[in-house]
């Protein structure tokens, strides 16, 4: 079967299901070509919370697909492969959460979540950010009460950093933006000298010194579009750069190079395939549900990170 009949497939499909196909930046370029709506995280969970469909299919990993459950309770939401994980994700089991704060209960730590995490560790949460909104929420944290911010050290330390908040950062991390290091960088900035360098808050210390600019991926579409540079080394998922050469046609786009590695991939978000995509609406599965009890809890702080990025 082409690639044509099965985005034939999943647009007659879509119609009969009355589905919509909502897609992170990081993935495969033709699933972002048939999505209705392409975006970071932060945009994707506003598009979750107000889809207006009886199933909501994510192209995304688990943890995103989770949000849109619990942002949306009445709507059936799929992942086309539910093996889709996230190391960071990975990195801060909500067991091991608790058994932290229990331990430290006499802090009374504020406890900020980076949405990449699991529904138990949203619960455990005062209040969810992203990469797009993290220092505006920190900004609006109690003065009185030191954070603890969770599972993203990268990201929590570059959050910091512009705040001036001081925070207890939990030791996690995403192997992708880890991956990168500073002789890979630097080599791209010598083959692409007039290039300005944009990164994700994802990435260690080391690289965001090297960057001219650091935004989530949603910010580095309107960077790259106002930016009076016409060249950009991306540091991140290259599967932005789809979506920033479509977006920005006039301008070009470098992913770094990470030798026999090849570019910066996450396997996990590339397991959504078109055929996926297709036969999850096909078959209404695999479905994400999440116990009520747990999403009741998980809801709060997500809410109120939506309330506060306004
Ligand atoms: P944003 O979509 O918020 O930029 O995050 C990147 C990411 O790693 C998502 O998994
Ligand atoms: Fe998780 Fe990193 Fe993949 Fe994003 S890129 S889904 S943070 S593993």
């Amino acid at each position: 079967m082409t690639n044509e009949d099965l985005v034939a497939d999943i647009l007659r499909l879509k119609q009969e299901r009355h589905a919509v196909i909502l897609a992170h930046s990081y993935q495969r370029p033709e699933i972002q070509d048939i999505a209705d709506f392409v975006g970071d995280s932060l945009a994707l969970a506003r598009a979750a919370q107000q889809a207006a469909c009886d199933v909501i299919v994510f192209c995304g990993v688990h943890f995103m697909a989770e949000t849109a459950c619990i942002l949306n309770p009445s709507r059936r939401v799929l992942l086309p492969d539910l093996q889709a994980a996230c190391s960071l994700e990975a990195s801060c089991p909500a067991e091991e959460l608790a058994a932290f704060l229990e331990a430290n209960r006499e802090k009374n730590y504020y406890v900020v979540a980076y949405v990449n995490c699991s529904i138990g560790v949203k619960a455990l949460a005062d209040v969810i950010v992203t990469s797009g909104n993290s220092q505006r929420i920190i900004e609006t944290a109690p003065a009185d009460r030191p954070i603890l911010f969770v599972p993203d050290q990268n990201l929590g330390a570059w959050t910091a950093r512009k705040t001036g908040r001081e925070m207890t950062l939990w030791n996690g991390a995403c192997h992708v933006h880890q991956r990168f290091t500073r002789d890979q960088v630097l080599a791209a900035k010598q083959a692409h000298p007039e290039a300005e360098v944009v990164c994700h808050p994802e990435c260690q210390e080391l690289i965001r010194l090297l960057a001219d600019h650091i935004c989530s991926t949603e910010k580095m579409i309107a960077y790259c579009r106002e930016s009076a540079a016409r060249q950009f080394i991306i540091v991140t998922e290259t599967g932005i750069l789809h979506r920033l050469r479509k977006l920005v046609p006039d301008k070009e786009f470098f992913p770094v190079e990470l030798g026999v590695c090849g570019c910066a991939e996450c396997e996990y978000m590339k397991l959504n395939t078109l055929e996926k995509l297709r036969n999850c609406l096909r078959d209404l599965a695999p479905e994400v549900r999440v116990p009520e009890e747990l999403r009741l809890r998980a809801a709060k702080p997500l809410e109120r990170m939506l309330e506060l990025s306004k």
